[in-house]
This record gives C-alpha cells, structure tokens and sequence, in this order.
C-alpha cells in the first residue's frame, strides 16, 4: 500500500498456480444457484452445505450455513489464490510473506477482549465467539485499495451480535480493532512500516450494519494465519485495509480512532475508505480493478462499484460529502 517501490501502486502479480478445491467450488456454485431462485429451501440448502461439509477432509473445519442474502455471484477465488497473495504487513510487506510465515503465529489460546463505553465488558476465549450466534457462509467480494479485488466464501455471524452482547453506552460513537503484536511470530513488526499494533476502526453504525461480519473462517475452514486467524473483521464495502485481522481487542470509544494507515499516510488512507470509483487514490486510479485468478497478460480489468456493489450500506452516509470523508 504505502510502500513505493512501484510508481504504479499496483503489486505485480503472483504466479498463480491454480489448483482450486473442486468440493468448495462446486458447493459455491450450488449456493450461488440457490441465491439466484433456481433452487430452492432451507432445508435442501442446510442439507447441501452438510454433504458438502463431510465430504472434505480438511482437519479444521467449520460448519457454517450459506446464507444466500449475501452471495455475489460473481465465481470465487480459488482458495490458492485466497491464501498464498495476502496483505499481513506484520508478516512482510509482500504478498507471499503471509503464507510463508503466519505459521508461526499461535492462535490458540486467543482471547478477545470487548472494552470501553460498553455496560458489559468481556474477555472471550475463539470456543464462545464461535458459539456466540449461528455462523453463516457469506460470499463477499473484497476489493484491496491497491486495484485488485478477491470473492470469498467467509464464515461468521455479523458483528452486531457481539455488539448487542456487550451493550454499548450512548458515549459509544466509534469501534476501534487492535490487532495482534505478536513480537516473536511476527517479524515484520522490526520495520517501522506503520505504527503497530494495527489499528482500525469505524462509526458504530457501520459496525452494527449486518453486512459487517465478525469472521472466523473463509471456504468451510478456520481461518488460515495468513487471513487473520483466529479473528477478523470483513467489511465488503470498504477497502480491504479496514478488515482488520488477527483481532485481540475491541474498543467502543467516543472520538474517531488513529488508524494504523491513517497515521501512516492521511492524504492516502482516510478514515472511512469507502470504496469509491469516483475518488482516485493520490497515486493511482480507482476507477478499475483486476480480479485475482483473472490475470492473464489479456485479462480484462473491471469496473470498480461504488461501495463495491453493496448498495445497500448508502444510506450511513446521506448528506457526506464522500470526496471529503474519503
Ligand atoms: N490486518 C492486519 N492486522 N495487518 C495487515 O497488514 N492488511 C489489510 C487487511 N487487514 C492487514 C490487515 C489489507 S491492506 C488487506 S487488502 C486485507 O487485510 C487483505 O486480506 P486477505 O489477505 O485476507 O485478502
């Protein structure tokens, strides 16, 4: 993101080796079909998500049921794709640092602590979170700041759930998310790349708002450490920087929160990085995006969608002047 190196903004691509899981595609095509009207029932739906969970083999699997109000239909990343070209500056600030070195991150035990102007305060340990409220599969699409994009089966419950646990005070304006720092694991933390621990957050409304998914796996399984194991957040119409990973705190606090990426570079990265076509980055454009897996020396890019397609978040900004509040 911050990082110079090419004039562009724009990483080169990974070599993709695709060998995508046939069992999560074919499932994701199933569901997508399911959204679409030409099947239908929860109980064909509830029972196709079962086959499909025992067939794999996976050793850490995680039983979430689809939920088609938030399926995009566009055709998933593969899961190579999704796990070997990742954004973790903690791990390095190249796309294959994560997968090489997240390994090393212990992500059991792991506690979250909800903090701030709440009337419930609480530490939990992953086996309540995953217990907190039903998990659901949501297909999202993630668009990077950087002009890629990714599509995503991830796994969770909204975070408004956790939200309504804990009781928010009316003082309770903003969520702040601070993120692991974890010294021995996480080498990239010796470069002062940003202010760690990672930091983000965002306006209570756009925390409560359903599409915000508190997320725990991604393609039937729990996280994988390079995608912010055990815990993190996924909000689908902001860029991929406000999806915090590897969740170890969240505050509710009353003023606006010093982002790790904010502070690193405000005229870049501003609090509420809405995807937007319309507000080109400082350096690059926003108007278009490459989809990972499509992206061949032909490939076609696409056209970048005001909050990345998810309409439905425009009405937490009526009356902002979106170039301002970027
Ligand atoms: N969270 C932490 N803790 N550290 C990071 O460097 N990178 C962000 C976000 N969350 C980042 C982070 C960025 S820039 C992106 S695009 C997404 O994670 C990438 O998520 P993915 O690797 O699962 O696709």
């Amino acid at each position: 993101m911050l990082i110079k190196r090419n004039p562009n903004g724009i990483d080169l691509p990974f070599a993709s080796e695709i060998t995508p899981r046939a069992i999560f595609e074919s499932r994701r095509a199933f569901i997508q079909k399911i959204a679409l009207g030409s099947i239908a029932g929860g109980a064909l739906l509830e029972m196709a998500t079962r086959e499909a969970f025992a067939a794999t083999t996976a050793a850490q699997k995680l039983v979430a049921t689809a939920n088609p109000a938030y399926v995009v239909l566009d055709k998933p990343t593969s899961y190579k794709d999704a796990t070997t070209y990742n954004n973790f500056y903690e791990f390095g600030t190249d796309k294959e640092s994560p997968s090489r070195y997240a390994a090393a991150m212990k992500t059991r035990p792991w506690t979250l602590t909800i903090e701030g102007e709440v009337k419930k305060p609480m530490t939990l340990d992953i086996d309540s979170l995953l217990k907190l409220a039903p998990l659901e599969e949501r297909i999202y699409r993630l668009r990077c700041v950087e002009g890629w994009s990714m599509v995503i089966p991830w796994s969770g419950y909204s975070l408004a759930e956790l939200i309504k646990k804990v009781e928010p005070t009316s003082n309770a304006k903003y969520v702040e998310f601070v993120t692991a720092e974890d010294k021995e694991a996480m080498h990239g933390l010796r470069r002062a790349v940003l202010d760690w621990p990672y930091v983000e957050g965002l306006r209570i409304d756009e925390a409560n708002h359903p599409l915000t998914l508190l997320t725990l796996g991604m393609y039937g399984e729990v996280l994988p450490n390079q995608n912010g194991a055990p815990v993190r957040v996924i909000v689908p119409w902001k860029y991929g920087f406000k999806s915090a990973k590897s969740i170890v705190k969240i505050r509710f606090v009353r003023d606006q929160p010093r982002t790790a990426w904010n502070l690193a570079a405000p005229r870049e990265y501003g609090f509420y990085s809405n995807v937007n076509p319309q507000v080109d980055h400082p350096r690059w454009s926003q108007a278009s995006e490459r989809r990972i897996g499509e992206d061949g020396l032909f490939a076609k890019k696409r056209p970048t969608l005001m909050f990345n397609g998810y309409n439905q978040v425009a009405s937490l900004y009526t009356g902002m002047d979106l170039k301002k509040f970027f």
